[in-house]
C-alpha cells in the first residue's frame, strides 16, 4: 500500500503495517457480525476497507475516497479483488441508505465522521468508527441522535452506532458543513 509517494506519512515498515493492516484487522470480527454491504468512508490508502474485503470475501465492499489521486491508486490496487469497488467522491454526495455498514478510520473527528457516515447506512444498519482514547462518546451520541442513530455497546478502540430510524430531512448537510459547523 506504499507504492505511491504521499499516500501515507508512515515511512517505517513495521509502523505502517501496524497502522494500516493490523489496526484494520482488529475490526474484522466486529464488522462480520453486522450485516450487509460495507462502505469504507475516506479509505485513503485502503484501510480498513481492503483488509476487511480480503477477510470477508462474501461481502461487497465500497472504498469511498474524496481525493481523485487516492481513488485512482485504490482502483489499481484492488483490480484483483472481485468484491471491491472504488468510488471517487465525498460522503455527503453519495446516495443515502445504500449500505448495511459504514466503517471509518481516521476520517475526521468522531462527531464529524458520525454525521458523514450515518446517512449512508439503512435503518437497522451500523457505523463502526475506529477511535482513540480521546474520543468523547457523548458528543458522538448527540450527533447520532440528530442523524437517525444512537451509540451502541462498543468494544475498546471502536465506537459502534446503530441506525435506528430514517435519515432526517436536511441530511446529509452540504459538503464541508459538518466540519465547519459541528452538530456537537
Ligand atoms: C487521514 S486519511 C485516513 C485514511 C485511511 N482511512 C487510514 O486510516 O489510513 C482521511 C481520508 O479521508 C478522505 N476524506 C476526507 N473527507 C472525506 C469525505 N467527506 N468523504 C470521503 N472521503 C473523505 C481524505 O481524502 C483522506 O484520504
Amino acid at each position: 500500500m506504499l507504492a505511491t509517494p504521499g499516500l501515507t506519512a508512515l515511512s517505517d515498515r513495521d509502523e505502517a503495517r501496524r497502522a494500516l493492516l493490523d489496526d484494520a484487522l482488529r475490526g474484522v470480527e466486529l464488522v462480520a457480525g453486522l450485516g450487509g454491504s460495507i462502505v469504507d468512508v475516506g479509505s485513503g490508502g485502503g484501510t480498513p476497507g481492503i483488509p476487511l474485503a480480503a477477510s470477508l470475501p462474501e461481502r461487497e465492499v465500497t472504498l469511498l475516497e474524496a481525493e481523485r489521486r487516492k481513488a485512482e491508486f485504490l482502483e489499481r490496487w484492488t483490480a484483483d479483488l472481485p468484491n471491491v469497488r472504488v468510488v471517487w467522491g465525498r460522503a455527503e454526495e453519495q446516495p443515502v441508505e445504500a449500505w448495511g455498514v459504514a466503517v471509518a478510520k481516521a476520517l475526521a473527528h468522531p462527531p464529524t465522521a458520525a454525521e458523514w457516515c450515518l446517512p449512508l447506512v439503512r435503518e437497522g444498519g451500523a457505523v463502526v468508527l475506529w477511535v482513540g482514547p480521546s474520543v468523547e462518546p457523548q458528543r458522538v451520541a448527540a450527533v447520532a441522535e440528530r442523524v437517525g442513530g444512537e451509540v451502541a455497546e462498543s468494544p475498546p478502540g471502536f465506537l459502534v452506532l446503530r441506525k435506528t430510524g430514517p435519515t432526517p430531512e436536511g441530511f446529509p448537510r452540504r459538503p464541508g458543513m459538518a466540519k465547519k459547523r459541528p452538530l456537537a
